[in-house]
């Protein structure tokens, strides 16, 4: 399959949306294909957010499926509780998991699909014996932490060879980005071989309710590369 005919999915980060309004800013992304739920801990990375409480709440009245991004450290400590919450998939960074593959073999154990996230700094070489035990890939295009920062263009090379052994392997695993997507970037990044596209600020930033048209205006650039 052509890396332009997989499915193109939006998942729109809400750590860029109004936490006093959730309910009406999950309404206003509805067109979007998964949520994104960024979770930190102020120690993998230096800022903090929200857990498994919080994640419960956005399940209650989430429409589409929760996509959990754990910037934790110890992620294998709380791969039930996320779950419970409400994670439909649930993504653990390879720099915290001293054993990625029994991670992520208990995430998909406990119902959800398994993802494992890369830093830019770490080597795709790090996920290549887990393949088999993984749904889904997230490159990050930052370094994690926040939200609102540019699109590390180095990362690539990296996708591409990520994309390639997924085509070789047979296997049907999605490939993500997350960090400083925009309409301008999201073209080179599914040209690379991404799928699934993280964008925070490119649809809650700057507020307006037009955010389905942006929702659209990033998939179809992202089905229709330049
Ligand atoms: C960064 C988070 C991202 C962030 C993306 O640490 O993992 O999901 O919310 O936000 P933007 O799209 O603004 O870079
Ligand atoms: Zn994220």
């Amino acid at each position: 399959m052509s890396p332009l005919k997989r499915t193109v999915q939006i998942a729109p980060s809400i750590l860029a949306a109004d936490f006093i309004n959730m309910e009406r800013e999950l309404k206003s992304i509805e067109s979007a294909e998964l949520i994104h739920v960024d979770v930190m801990d102020g120690h993998f990375v230096p800022n903090l957010t929200i857990g498994p409480p919080v994640v419960e709440a956005i399940k209650s009245v989430a429409t589409k499926p929760l996509d959990v991004h754990l910037m934790i450290e110890s992620p294998e400590t709380y791969l039930r509780h996320y779950v419970e919450a409400g994670a439909d998939i649930l993504g653990v960074h390879v720099e915290a998991c001293p054993h990625l593959h029994g991670t992520l073999g208990e995430i998909r154990k406990l119902g959800a699909r398994s993802c494992a996230v890369l830093n830019p700094a770490t080597p795709a070489d790090s996920i290549r014996h887990v393949l088999e035990t993984v749904d889904q890939i997230l490159v990050m295009t930052v370094n994690p932490g926040f939200g609102g920062q540019s699109f590390i263009k180095a990362m690539l090379p990296k996708i591409e060879t990520i994309r390639g052994w997924i085509e070789a392997s047979g296997l049907a695993i999605d490939l993500q980005v997350d960090g400083g997507v925009t309409i301008d970037n999201i073209g080179q990044a599914a040209s690379a071989g991404a799928n699934i596209f993280v964008a925070g600020s490119s649809v809650f930033k700057p507020p307006s309710l037009d955010r389905k048209d942006k929702i659209d205006a990033l998939r179809n650039a992202a089905e229709n590369p330049k």
